[in-house]
């Protein structure tokens, strides 16, 4: 396996590129807007640079890394080549769906299509190309590059040898793999999600503001950050739509998103990516400002 595709350059697309490419595979990454493409490329510039001072790589294993990495706005000529494809687009089923058609259609015969969705059904993902044997979760954690797990997830098709292929992988990748059956927000998220929709509810509630949230859970329970700041890093977006795929999953109420979450959802504040969500977080500062709404 030498030809990796990563669908999608957001926060983790260039994040799963960068780990790629850093051990030495061809990466071609795709979105459809050339500006997060651009902005990928940077971050990854940026990431590596700060791996240089910490003197865990050297300048010339920062070139080499950014030499691995194509970019593409078609999925079709990005996807042409791929011996494993990991798509890393919006939290979107219908955007998810749509792609491993197309992917499906597009790739060489034998590829495996890997998904790093966080809640959506492998499964249902699979049925949408003409292989689901070969469909398979690929759920790395943010950021990419240091985040030790892949939450490896097995579609009711998914079979041994792809996933023996995938846990093998994950291992080159210097990543500790753990294999997980497909049901709503697998393990990481199940567990994290609702943690994290708990502690918007505690805020909506009026128990306590943003910080006294986040320090009871990063002193009391050893985290090394809050619930509330996580969610930021994570994208507001991304949490509500994962526990929408709990709640719709299970249909249970207790999985139902906090009126507070859904709120700031529609009004733009997604979190880090957006400059505020939780916190604010000033241009060229990475200290946070917790939003004096909320303060
Ligand atoms: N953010 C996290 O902490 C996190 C952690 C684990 C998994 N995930 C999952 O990773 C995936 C990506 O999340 P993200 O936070 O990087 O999102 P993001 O919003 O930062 O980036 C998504 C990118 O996908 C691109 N895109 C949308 N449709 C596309 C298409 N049809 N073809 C190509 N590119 C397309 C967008 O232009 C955007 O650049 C989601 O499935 C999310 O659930 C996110």
């Amino acid at each position: 396996m030498k030809n990796i595709t990563v669908i999608g350059s957001g926060t983790m697309g260039n994040g799963i590129a960068h780990t790629f490419a850093q051990n030495g595979f061809n990466v071609s990454l795709v979105d459809i807007s050339d500006s997060a493409l651009q902005k990928a490329l940077q971050t990854i510039a940026g990431n590596l640079d700060r791996q240089i001072k910490k003197g865990s790589i050297d300048e010339a294993a920062k070139t080499a890394t950014l030499n691995n990495i194509k970019t593409y706005t078609d999925v079709k000529e990005g996807a042409a080549n791929a011996d494993l494809v990991v798509e890393a687009a919006t939290e979107n089923r219908e955007i998810k769906l749509k792609l491993f058609k197309q992917l499906s259609e597009v790739c060489k015969p034998g590829v495996i299509l890997a998904s790093n969705t966080s809640s959506i059904s492998i499964t249902e993902i699979a049925a949408a190309t003409a292989n689901p044997a070969n469909v398979i979760g690929m759920h790395f954690m943010n950021p990419v590059p240091v985040m030790k797990l892949v939450e490896v997830i097995r579609g009711y098709a998914t079979t041994d040898e792809v996933t023996g292929t995938i846990m093998e992988l994950s291992r080159q990748l210097g990543k500790a793999p753990v294999e997980v059956n497909d049901y709503p927000g697998f393990v990481a998220n199940r567990i994290l999600m609702p943690m994290i929709n708990e502690a918007v509810y505690t805020l909506f509630e009026g128990v306590a503001g943003v910080h006294e949230i986040d320090t009871v859970m990063k002193l009391g329970m050893a985290h090394p950050m809050g619930p509330l700041q996580l969610a930021d890093f994570i994208g507001l977006d991304v949490c509500l739509a994962i526990l929408k795929v709990l709640h719709n999953g299970f249909g249970n109420p207790k999985y139902a998103p906090c009126p507070l979450l859904v709120n700031m959802v529609t009004a733009g504040h997604l979190g880090v990516k957006s400059g505020s969500g939780f916190y604010k977080y000033t241009a060229g500062s990475k200290d946070l400002v917790v939003a004096e709404k909320f303060a």
